[in-house]
């Protein structure tokens, strides 16, 4: 970290650098406000460039200082650009790359802006559930214009200075050498002898700026339901209309509010917790990946066909092998006509269909996958068919190649032990549809190598999944997790409940599909053939029965026409089933239960903690390394509310105690033996601590 000045031709040149993203933590503030303060008492010093170390500028405040002391320890980031602002030497930013956040509203104090034209510039902090609190709303504004700044602040998205190169955001738009334009350019209005133009006095022009307001609200209330922040962004841009102070005073409390909300500390919690699932304890920078220049993937299924997807789409050639040319063929046929239904969409040109269908090789015999640096199994879920597709794999694997199974349910250090090999084995459980659900669990088993780990985080990133680490356990973390949230779901049915009010309630606290409707969705069969798997391994487990009598009926789901709902054909609408409930009915009374009716507030409760203890016997358990990856699990694949920000926080925000009391609560009711908390939950709510400050306890080395 450091604030070094150089000069050139009588032009103080200020970088700061903060690796990785050049964050304006409390360390850069300081070394920036005295370099400026230096430079200012230095006679031989005419003007100020500031520029960021390396190749971004800035990536804005440091997110981690929020809502400690240190935030607005001074100089606060409002000081630094009020020292800039108030320069008695003019100034100007050097823009050499990505500048977001506070970064560019330090850009806005001052009096100048230089940028490289592919520098990406936005004010992003929306996105973590606040609005830019140094200024940004008030002075972008005042130089793109009132429809632009609205539309960056709410959506957060950033954009390349070469877009905005005709507004007054820039000074000069450059393909080369940033600071030296800028010290070109600050010498030049020097030499014109000022004055010195501030954004804060310019205006906000606008045909009709309250009509156009009132049209933003309305549509941003509409998309933005369950967040606050692209609201209170309106209300601060709007204010920008008004005089600077004003404005500013409006903003503030905005961002004071917002910093505050639960929102806010979820969506922040998500940020730091998507980039912590991508490290792994235990493997440093000096693990190097393997390369993973062809990808084989075998089954052309539903799952296959998506596997294999996500590597074109990136431009990895693929290899799909299949036992049957009628397999082979439908599979391909399915791919195409994803790629032709995006196409009709207009994300993808005829020409890109093409060229991705192109990088698909498809055949029917194992010798194809020989020169694959990534072989993907996506057969049947049965460790016989496992073991002859592993056994035929290795035979023509090169070596050095990784061997991934696509299981989501079977024993990953069982299927290494198939090979000679199981240092190259490990799982990488794709959620379905593949193509489009971000989430991967990448299973590490027992003896799977660090560089193997190393390069399916790596090849992960390439793909654009969001990849969360798990050991090897029966169902990983997500799904272990989910069946004892569908288990609970399932007894809530068998106590009074009914499918569609449990939906409901589960909607209605975020869940963008309640469990029912999901199990319609995924196939009710799919369920039903595990817990028949369970049924014999675990014969201990106590399931609901409805989920098997609901088989029974034939009610598969949508793709029977019926399922926990009736369906019309053709539409997905979910009806209530006369028949569902009177078998649900019939089941209680078998049972000798006597139906009452539940609130929503329980029925919440039971499934959401019901997910919350598995998920701390999966960290303590070591399955999972951290709280914050059960989180991203929950965000990224099964729909869980963002702005709770994952099952494992939410139980953080009530309070363990509280979730303990709750659970114990349950313990005394209907199925009350499910209920046995997690030894660490136990242990973590005693001492008065959170899940997200617990650290694992190292596993047993693998
Ligand atoms: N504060 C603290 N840490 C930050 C950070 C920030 N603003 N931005 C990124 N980081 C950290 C990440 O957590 C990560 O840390 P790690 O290595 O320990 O996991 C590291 O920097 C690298 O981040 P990425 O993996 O995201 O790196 P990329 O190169 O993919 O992306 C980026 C870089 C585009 C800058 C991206 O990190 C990003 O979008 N950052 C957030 C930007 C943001 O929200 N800025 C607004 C901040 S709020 C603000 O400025 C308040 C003001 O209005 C008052």
């Amino acid at each position: 970290m450091a604030v070094t000045t150089t000069s050139r031709d009588g032009i103080a040149v200020i970088t700061f650098e903060n690796p990785p993203v050049n964050g304006m933590g409390l360390a850069i503030r300081r070394g920036m406000t005295d370099a400026l303060a230096a430079a200012n008492a230095d006679d031989a010093i005419s003007g100020i460039v500031i520029t960021g170390g390396g190749t971004i500028f800035s990536g804005g405040a440091d997110i981690k200082e929020f809502n400690t002391p240190r935030a607005e320890q001074a100089p606060n980031l409002h000081d630094v650009i009020a020292a800039v602002e108030a320069s008695p030497k003019p100034v100007c930013i050097a823009i050499n790359g990505t500048t977001l956040g506070g970064g560019l509203e330090l850009s806005l104090g001052a009096n100048y802006r230089v940028a490289n034209a592919k520098a990406e510039v936005g004010l992003p902090e929306v996105k973590i559930g606040i609005l830019p609190g140094a200024g940004g709303t008030q002075r972008l504004p005042r130089v793109v214009g009132l429809e632009t700044a609205l539309n960056m602040i709410v959506s957060g998205a950033s954009v390349p200075a070469g877009k905005l190169a005709r507004t007054a955001l820039f000074d000069a738009v450059v393909e080369g050498d940033v600071v030296d334009a800028a010290v070109a350019l600050l010498k030049d209005r020097i030499a014109a002898g000022g004055p010195h133009p501030r954004v804060r006095d310019r205006k906000v022009e606008h045909d009709d700026a309250e009509a156009f307001i009132a049209w933003a609200r309305m549509g941003v209330a509409a998309a933005s339901k369950h967040f606050p922040a692209p609201l209170r962004c309106v209300d601060a841009v709007a204010a920008s209309l008004k005089p600077f102070d004003v404005g500013m005073t409006v903003e503030r409390e905005g961002f004071t509010v917002l910093l505050n909300s639960p929102e806010s500390k979820a969506l922040r919690h998500a940020f730091f917790g998507e980039r912590a699932a991508g490290k792994i304890d235990d493997i440093g920078a000096d693990v190097v990946p393997r390369a993973i220049d062809r990808v084989g993937v075998i089954g052309a299924g539903t799952m296959g066909g998506g596997i294999s997807m996500n590597f074109v789409n990136a431009g990895i050639p693929v290899v799909l092998v299949e036992t049957a040319q009628e397999a082979l063929d439908r599979g391909l046929a399915t791919i195409r006509r994803n790629y032709e239904a995006s196409a009709k969409k207009g994300k993808l040109t005829e020409a890109q269909v093409e060229q991705r269908m192109a990088l698909l090789t498809p055949s029917l015999d194992y010798a194809a996958l020989g020169e694959a640096d990534l072989i993907i199994e996506a057969v049947y879920e049965d460790y016989a068919v496992k073991q002859s597709v592993f056994e035929k794999i290795e035979a023509v694997a090169k070596p050095g190649a990784i061997l991934a199974t696509n299981t989501s349910t079977l024993d990953v250090d069982r299927i290494a032990a198939f090979t000679k090999r199981p240092q190259d084995v490990l799982g990488l459980h794709f959620f379905s549809p593949a193509n489009v659900m971000r989430l991967l669990e990448v299973v590490r088993g027992a003896q799977t190598a660090k560089d193997v780990m190393a390069t399916a985080m790596a090849m992960a990133k390439r793909i654009r999944k969001t990849a969360v680490v798990s050991g090897v356990c029966d169902g990983f973390i997500g799904n272990r997790m989910i069946e004892q949230y569908s288990r609970q779901a399932g007894f809530l049915l068998e106590e009074g409940a009914l499918p569609q009010q449990v939906d409901r309630a589960m909607e209605a606290f975020g869940f963008a599909m309640g469990p029912f409707r999901m199990g319609d969705l995924a196939g009710n069969d799919i369920g039903w053939a595990i817990r028949k798997r369970r049924y014999v391994e675990q014969p201990g487990m106590v399931y609901p029965k409805n989920g098997d009598l609901l088989c029974e009926m034939g009610r598969y789901g949508q793709k029977t026409g019926k399922g926990w709902y009736d369906y019309v054909p053709g539409d997905r609408t979910p009806h209530p089933s006369a028949e569902v409930e009177a078998m649900i009915i019939a089941q209680s009374q078998e049972l000798g239960i006597t139906r009452r009716a539940i609130s929503d507030q329980e029925i919440v409760e039971r499934l959401v903690y019901a997910l919350t203890n598995e998920g701390a016997r999966l960290l303590e358990e070591g399955i999972a390394a951290r709280a914050s990856d059960i989180d991203i699990v929950y965000l990224s694949g099964y729909g869980f509310p963002v702005w709770r920000a994952g099952p494992m926080f939410h139980a953080d925000q009530v309070g363990l105690y509280n979730v303990l009391a709750a659970m114990r609560g349950y313990a005394r009711g209907h199925r009350g033996e499910c209920w046995e908390p997690a030894p660490l939950l136990v242990e973590l709510a005693g001492a008065g601590l959170s899940f997200n400050q617990y650290t694992a306890r190292p596993r047993a080395a693998a």
